[in-house]
């Protein structure tokens, strides 16, 4: 058995083997291996006894689950209406001057990946980024910078 299919049986067994139970065993792969891949998927319709679509269809629903390879650590700007008022595109220039990616992109040192995403929830103190699952709300372009900054240094 490969680790993501010993991965996969493990979330099994704590989740169960039910419809509801696609989504946290799809995020426990997402959260272990940073991304879903198309053998994930597959051994996971195998499992649940549902068909691969239904995965696909499920993952690429919901953007929070990568089906690409990702950095160590996932920053997601929101790109919604109140954050883009509230000059998101000036967040997101600033991000990707300072890791010298664009929007999409991973880092060399595969380090950090640079994304957007759908509103966060956080409207009334947009703009609002995420790192990993951190909210970082009410941002500037230096502020964005230095919560970056102290990240990269934290580790
Ligand atoms: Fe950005 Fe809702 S619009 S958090």
């Amino acid at each position: 058995m490969s680790t993501t299919e010993v991965l996969i049986s493990e979330l099994v067994e704590k989740h169960g083997r039910t419809r509801n139970s696609l989504m946290p065993i799809l995020q426990g792969i997402v959260q272990q291996e940073k991304f879903l891949s198309e053998d994930a998927m597959v051994s996971v319709a195998r499992e649940l006894n549902i068909s691969a679509a239904d995965v696909f269809g499920t993952a690429s629903f919901y953007t929070f689950l990568d089906t690409v390879p990702r950095g160590k650590n996932v920053i997601r700007v929101c790109k919604t209406i109140s954050c883009h008022m509230k000059n998101k595109d000036e967040i997101i220039r600033a991000l990707e001057n300072a890791l010298k990616i664009k929007v999409g992109e991973t880092t060399h040192d595969k380090e950090y990946t640079l994304l957007t995403a759908n509103c966060l929830g956080w409207c009334h103190k947009g703009p609002v980024m995420l790192i990993n699952d951190e909210v970082y709300p009410e941002l500037t372009p230096e502020s964005a910078l230095k919560i970056v900054n102290e990240h990269m240094h934290s580790k």
